[in-house]
Parts: C-alpha cells; structure tokens; sequence
C-alpha cells in the first residue's frame, strides 16, 4: 500500500515539469527567471498531461534564441527505476519530446548545443523584411522588433522553420505540423533585434505567422493566415498586432487578392483581429458615424474589402463593434435599435430552422423530433440575451482599446 502511495508521488504535472528556455547568452542556461512552461502537453504526453516516475523533475527544452537550435535534457532527484529495483520504469521523457521534433533534430549533449550558441550571432533573419517596430521596455530602454516575410523555401529556411513550429504542439490548441513542401505556404516572422554583450546587434526569434494562399477564380488568390504565435516570453507586447498589420499591408497592395480570411482563430486572436480591423475600418467613407447609424449595408462591404481585404463575415463584425462604438448607450431608443440590430443577427439561424419547420408542416411532416431539439420561444430569448451579453462586453473591451 505505503508503495502504490509512493508510485502515485511519481506522478508529475508535465506543464510544470517541463521547462523552456530561449538563449542568448551562455550564462543564461543557469538563469531561472527566463524559464517559461508550455500552455498545454496532450500532444506530446498524452490527455492526463502527466509524467511518470520521477521526484523534482526538470525537463529542460533550450532554444538558442536566433536560430532555435534544440537541447534537451532531464534532471530530476529520484527515478522509480532505482526505487523499485529496476521492476518499473520511469517514462522516457527525452525519446518522447524527441517524437514530436523533426528527425535529428535536438541536442543531448549540452557542450554541443552551446557551440551552435557560439556561431548564433551570424543568425540573420530569412527573407525580406516588411516592417520594424519599437516599444519602451520596463527599464525604458527601446526594444527593436522586425518583421520579415518569406516565400522561397531554401533549405536552411526550412530547417529553422521546421524547428520553429516545434514549439505549436505545446502552445496552439489542435496544432499540426504544416507540410512545408507545399508551395502555397508564405512565412511571416518577427525578430527582435537586440544587442550583445558586445554591443553588436543580433537577432532573437520572436513569433510567427502562416498564411495559406489559396487559389481564387481565375487568376486570384485568398490568404488564410493559419497559425499564429508569439513565444510566451514576447506576449503583450503588441507584436501579434503588428504582425497582422504588416500581412494586411503586404496582401492589401496585391491587387489579385480577392480578401484575407482566418483559419479557426481562437478567442484572443479573434479578439486582436477585431482591434485591427475596427480600427483600419475608423478611416474609411461607409463607416463613418452617420453612415453607420443607419444600418448595414453592401457599400461596407464592398468598400473594406476593396481597400482593406477584409471579408464579409468579418465585415459585420467591425460593423457591429463601430456602431456600438458611435451608439449614446444613455439614449434608450438609439441604444435599444442596436440591440435589436445585433440580436436580428444573432437570432437568423433560429429563425430560419422555424420557418423551415413550418413549411414542413404545412406539407404535414413529422416534425415532432425536430421541435424537440428547438429551444421554445422563453428559452431562446434567454439564449439570445446570454449570447448578446457576451459579445457586447466583448465589444465594450475592444472600443475601450479603441478609445485609449
Ligand atoms: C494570441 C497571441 C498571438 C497574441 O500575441 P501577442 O503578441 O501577445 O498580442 P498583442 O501583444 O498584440 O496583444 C495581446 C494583448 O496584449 C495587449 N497589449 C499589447 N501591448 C501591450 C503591452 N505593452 N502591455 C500590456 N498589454 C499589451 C493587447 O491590447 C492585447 O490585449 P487583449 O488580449 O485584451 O486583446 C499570443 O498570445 C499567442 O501566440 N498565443 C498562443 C497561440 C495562439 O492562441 N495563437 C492564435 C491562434 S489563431
């Protein structure tokens, strides 16, 4: 018994246990407060996000910081190997990462991970650069972020890439490898060019876009940007903003492309996107305060998508969160039509599966079944209001970010 309880002890939290590190600067492989844990390890370890057999594990996943070169390594103070004399083994930590990452691709030596360290500040970045951005740190000093695009698939480039995207299993939701052998793939990636310790300048990897170009009739195309991440030491800093306004500018100067779309953004990008967007959208004609006053319209439509090739969907949207953003909430009857506006929205698909049973029973089909799965009037007006509480206050948020 005392011996399942000990096994049990064994059992570790892999999100804790594993341990990033960007690097620099051979004194910082020692340096704990540059440490940061993945958001998520089922791809790797498996739903229970757990690690077998070990006490004070550290799992170290090292990055140079320029070209992403890998070490990894574990450390730990008890294995149940030894405790159990060799009768259960403790998981393989190193082989199971080492699935995940591309073939060879890792060191476990760390003398030798420290040479490609020393070769790191000829790291320069791949493509051509689109933009450069700077923002004050905490200390006040200026940190400067550059942003390169690149299309051509040399094979240097592709092996940093593949060693980039390593770090998506463990902080994008549902992520998979993509096949960069497809040509269709456009890479954005964002620097921070820093200097070092002998004042020259030198580049650390920051984040990085995909964008899918697809084909569009006849000679068109329509980007989707795919995935999108800012390594967790770089967040909040405003560079997923800047990356998507630097992929708006460069596809918005192409006339062959139709507009950009998103594919399944998650709730913080959508939420990024929509500041972009409303605030892009500030600027022009149809969206000007009277205008938007009286409704939506194709002219909207047409005119972002011309000038800023957003697409219809996301359109709406913007239009919604700028009506919201010119609407007097103290005045009853203006607020109240913009309520009514989004709720109208919001309420289409239920009204349109009612119509359709309706038409059924006019035919006299059993509609029994499907009425039962059709929340009744009371308690889609619940719905309804749940549903447009939440994306106002999502709304409000965005404006307030507008407003500063
Ligand atoms: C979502 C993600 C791309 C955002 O990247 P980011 O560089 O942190 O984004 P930004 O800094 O431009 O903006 C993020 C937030 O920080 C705020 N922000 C910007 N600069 C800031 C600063 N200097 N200080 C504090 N906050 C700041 C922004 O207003 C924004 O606020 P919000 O979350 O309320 O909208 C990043 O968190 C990430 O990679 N997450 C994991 C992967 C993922 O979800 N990818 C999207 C898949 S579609």
């Amino acid at each position: 018994m005392a011996q399942i309880q000990e096994y049990q002890d064994l059992v570790l939290d892999a999100l804790e246990a594993v341990e990033f590190k960007l690097i620099r600067d051979k004194a910082d492989i020692n340096n704990d407060a540059l440490i940061f844990h993945p958001a998520m390890a089922h791809q790797i370890f498996g739903e229970s996000e757990t690690i077998f057999g070990y006490q004070g594990l550290h799992v170290r996943v090292l990055y140079t910081a320029g070209p992403l070169h890998i070490y990894l390594g574990v450390e730990y103070e008890k294995r149940v190997n030894e405790i159990s004399g060799g009768e259960i083994k403790a998981d393989d930590v190193v082989a199971t990462i080492a699935q995940s990452l591309p073939d060879g691709c890792y060191f476990i030596n760390l003398d030798e991970f420290l040479k490609t360290l020393d070769k790191a500040d000829k790291f320069q970045p791949f493509g051509e650069k689109l933009s450069e951005y700077s923002r004050r740190a905490d200390d006040g000093s200026e940190r400067l972020f550059e942003i390169y695009q690149c299309d051509y698939k040399s094979s240097s480039f592709l092996k940093f890439f593949t060693r980039l995207q390593t770090f998506i299993l463990w902080f994008v939701d549902a992520a998979s490898y993509i096949d960069t052998d497809d040509a269709q793939w456009c890479y954005f990636i964002c620097y921070e060019k820093y200097k070092n310790k002998d004042g020259e300048y030198q580049y650390a990897t920051a984040g990085y876009t995909t964008v899918y170009e697809y084909y569009a009739y006849p000679q068109n195309k329509r980007p989707r940007i795919s995935q999108m991440l800012i390594l967790p030491p770089f967040q909040k800093l405003g560079l997923a903003t800047q990356l998507v306004e630097t992929i708006y500018k460069f596809y918005q100067s192409q006339k062959n492309v139709v507009d950009i779309t998103v594919e399944d953004p998650s709730e913080d990008f959508q939420r990024l996107r929509n500041f972009v967007d409303a605030r892009l959208c500030l600027e022009l004609k149809c969206f000007s305060r009277d205008i938007i006053k009286k409704g939506f319209t194709k002219e909207m439509v047409r005119e972002a998508r011309e000038t800023l090739k957003l697409n219809p969907r996301q359109v709406r949207k913007v239009y919604e969160l700028l009506r919201l953003y010119y609407t007097n909430v103290a005045d009853e009857k203006e607020y109240r039509a913009y309520r009514l506006e989004v709720k109208k929205r919001l309420n289409a698909v239920y009204y349109k599966q009612l119509k359709d049973l309706q038409k059924m029973e006019r035919y006299k089909m059993d509609t029994e079944m499907l009425r039962a799965r059709l929340p009744n009037a009371k308690q889609r007006m619940e719905q309804l209001q749940e549903e447009y509480a939440l994306i106002e206050q999502d709304y409000k948020n965005t404006i307030d970010k507008l407003r500063a």
